[in-house]
């Protein structure tokens, strides 16, 4: 099976040492979820401790271009708390690009978000923050390995907090290293999740190394508010494309024989045959039409249909005047 003996390592200058008084190396410092003091709550999360939704702040975690992500503890469990800044403080540029063909199911939401008044602009905050909570329902029903989710609330994703066999935080792909026999197992593993999100109608549209986590059974796919919807948006083969380049170039890295595979064409050839299913065995093998289009030859046809036209109105002309 592909969840055990996992032979990942974490990169040695990434990981966070620090030396003691007699100068010993001691193992990676990376973040214990179990930390015993908390920190002041942030403003965003308060109306979640009111409401009991989360017990305690522990600690910030990671601050991104698009939110702030903290560890939290609910019950006894301990959680991941993903604060979406608002639009105008982020930075993502291609929004109209990802939302295209995204479905509004309220007309009077659709109708508002389209006139870009206030409360559209509201509105379209919703639609984009409850995208990656939809996103991952679908995706852990699809059989695709993401954080468990716990809702969205106030602009706050409530999720699992993925960590790694010791129970530290999980670390994100371009932080570990790994052998040739292990990326191609979790490249195969990947592909698999890509064809099963694509089964789901979605493709991710910013997969890479920094957008997936490795836990004991491999990787972990996060940060889906820009998932787009397969069948609807028209850059969705590009952006398959895209996403599958770069899991096989990164594992390629590993494994260069990756970097030669062709999963995205193959999955999306499938796709629109309507022959792609949850179980499909994929071969990375696609048979690229190499012929270059014979112009000169379609040319000629043109001509000749318009010649053989041309003297089909001269013998009706020519008829006419006999007349
Ligand atoms: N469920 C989770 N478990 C553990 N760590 C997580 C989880 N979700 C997010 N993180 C950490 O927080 C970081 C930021 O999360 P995410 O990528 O979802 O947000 P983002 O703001 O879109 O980030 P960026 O713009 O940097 O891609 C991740 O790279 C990861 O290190
Ligand atoms: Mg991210």
């Amino acid at each position: 099976m592909l969840n055990h003996g996992r032979r990942h390592d974490r990169i040695p200058s990434l990981q966070l040492r620090h030396i003691d008084i007699q100068g010993n190396r001691h193992q990676p410092a990376i973040v214990q979820p179990r930390i015993e003091h908390t920190v002041k709550t942030p403003n965003r999360l308060q109306p979640l401790v009111e409401d009991g939704l989360v017990d305690e702040v522990i600690r910030p975690l990671m601050s991104g271009k698009e939110a702030d992500v903290f560890i939290v503890r609910c019950g006894s469990k301990i959680r991941c708390a993903k604060i979406y800044k608002d639009a105008l403080k982020r930075s993502f540029k291609k929004a109209a690009q990802y939302t295209e063909g995204r479905k509004v199911r309220n007309s009077r939401r659709a109708r508002a978000i389209e006139k870009g008044s206030k409360f559209g602009r509201k509105q379209q905050e919703d639609t984009w923050q409850n995208a990656e909570v939809d996103a991952l329902y679908r995706l852990a029903r699809a059989g695709v390995r993401v954080p468990e989710p716990y809702g969205c609330f106030d602009g706050v994703l409530l999720m699992e907090l993925i960590t790694d066999e010791n129970g530290d935080v999980a670390p994100r792909l371009n932080e570990v290293s790994m052998s040739a026999e292990q990326a191609r197992e979790d490249h195969a593993l990947m592909m698999h999740y890509v064809m099963r999100m694509l089964c789901a109608g979605l493709v991710h549209g910013d997969l890479s190394e920094f957008n997936v986590l490795v836990d004991e059974s491999g990787p972990v796919i996060i940060d889906l508010p820009q998932a787009v919807d397969a069948a609807a948006n028209n850059n969705a083969r590009s952006m398959l494309e895209r996403d599958v380049r770069n899991m096989s170039d990164y594992y390629g890295q590993f494994a260069p024989e990756l970097r030669d595979t062709h999963y995205a064409e193959e999955m999306w050839a499938l796709y629109e045959e309507g022959e792609l299913h949850p179980d499909r065995e994929l071969t990375g093998q696609f048979a690229v039409d190499t012929h270059s289009a014979d112009v000169d030859g379609v040319m000629l046809e043109i001509k000749a249909a318009l010649a053989e036209e041309e003297s089909r109105r001269q013998r009706l002309r020519d008829a006419e005047e006999e007349d």
